[in-house]
């Protein structure tokens, strides 16, 4: 008889971002009229910038001809690529990554997902609350049910501190945060880079939002601590700095010294084995995707992407303030594409309240854990005009 993985059973039946999405389509379909905005999952809207797609035009007239055919590319990312991660995204900023600690590959959900299958049945996992499901369900899928959660609230800023006790082996830190929008300075980073280092722990870093960075001083990156290096692997995406949800393409740095440690106690360096990992499983970003992702680090692609990722925050600093002129507590945007608004209350019953009387999709709070009781998350992801019809709207009914 066939016995299916019961760890399935374990975590709820759909995907928080399907859940919403089968909720959007029944109110559409009893409501055909309805002109929906959709604030809810965190999908771009604005067109790929020219830089980006003049350059993925020329990488499909090299498939188009004999001399400048790419069939299967290199399993861990193009070279040209690769190089421009470590001396954009790093070396300039002073941080110490070499291109063949960079796996390219097809977006930062995949990576954070897949990451677990290099580690023992038995680790011990600890993860924000409220958090991205993607970390808690992966892991609970492959039966790691022990999992320990860091109260992210308003009084610590939305950025737990590592807990005297805490005992797990790998922790999972996102920031600028999704769902809260809040960002850790680089002191709350170093703190949780010194942790891991003494109890020989390992630090997930979900950087997906680094773009978002306005206010100087936070920390773009894990590697920006002393020390990081040793305990951390960051995970990148172009999904948001870049309008890439659809296209498909981000990182993951897994520096030469991040170890694991087998039954006798000796380390495991880990980037062999996610290298090994990915060659088996994965067999690239598409070529064309890469040079546009490449196209992303010259100068115009760099002035191109920047002007989107400001017109979004402008669109979190329009809501946000409407929210607060409503009387809400709201935290995020400025730095984050989400924001993170208190509606003291059941979330999955505001959530349906903004659909059913404003036609206006947000996130539940609760649908990232516990801790996110009482709020919903707004993502600034829209046009113009729908942000400011979204405002209108909510204004009518709050
Ligand atoms: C989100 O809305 O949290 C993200 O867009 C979901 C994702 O990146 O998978």
């Amino acid at each position: 008889m066939l016995h299916v993985n019961e760890n399935y059973a374990k975590i709820k039946p759909t995907y928080l971002f399907a859940e919403i999405a089968h909720r959007v389509a029944a109110h559409k379909e009893a409501n055909p009229e309805a002109k929906i905005i959709r604030l809810g999952i965190g999908d771009v809207t604005e067109p790929i910038c020219p830089a980006i797609v003049a350059a993925m035009h020329r990488a499909v007239d090299d498939e188009a001809g004999r001399e400048n055919f790419h069939g299967y590319g290199p399993e861990q990312g193009y070279a040209f690529l690769r190089e421009k991660i470590a001396a954009v995204d790093f070396r300039s900023r002073g941080m110490d990554i070499e291109a063949d600690e960079i796996l390219v590959s097809d977006g930062a959900k995949c990576d954070c997902g897949n990451i677990q299958e290099l580690f023992g049945p038995d680790v011990k996992i600890a993860v924000g609350d409220p958090v991205y499901p993607v970390y808690v369900d992966t892991n609970i899928m492959a039966g790691r049910t022990d999992i320990r959660l860091l109260p992210c609230t308003a009084e610590n800023g939305y950025v737990p501190a590592p807990p005297a006790d805490c005992d797990a082996d790998i922790v999972y830190l996102c920031y600028p945060n999704n769902p809260t929008g809040a960002v850790a300075t680089l002191a709350q980073l170093q703190a949780w880079v010194d942790w891991a280092n003494a109890r020989k722990a390992l630090i997930l870093f979900d950087a997906a939002y680094e773009a978002f960075i306005r206010t100087p001083g936070i920390p773009h990156s894990i590697y920006e601590c002393m020390g990081a290096r040793t305990c951390a692997i960051e995970f990148r995406s172009y999904s948001k700095t870049a309008g890439f949800t659809g296209i498909r393409c981000g990182y993951t740095v897994v520096p030469k010294e991040v170890c694991a440690y087998d039954a006798a106690g000796n380390a495991v360096p880990l980037r062999p084995m996610w290298t090994r990992r990915q060659t088996t499983k994965f067999n690239g970003a598409s070529y064309i995707t890469q040079r546009g992702a490449e196209a992303i680090y010259s100068p115009e692609g760099q002035a191109q992407t920047r002007a989107t990722v400001d017109f979004y925050l402008e669109n979190g600093r329009l809501m946000k303030a409407a929210l607060q002129a409503l009387g809400y507590e709201v935290t995020g945007g400025g730095d984050s594409p989400y924001l993170w608004v208190n509606v003291k209350g059941d979330s999955w019953a505001f959530f349906d309240k903004l659909l059913k009387e404003a036609n206006v999709v947000t996130t539940p709070g609760a649908g990232f854990g516990r801790a996110g009781e009482g709020y919903i998350r707004i993502s600034s992801f829209n046009s113009r005009a729908n942000v400011l019809e979204a405002v209108e709207r909510l204004k009518k009914i709050l």
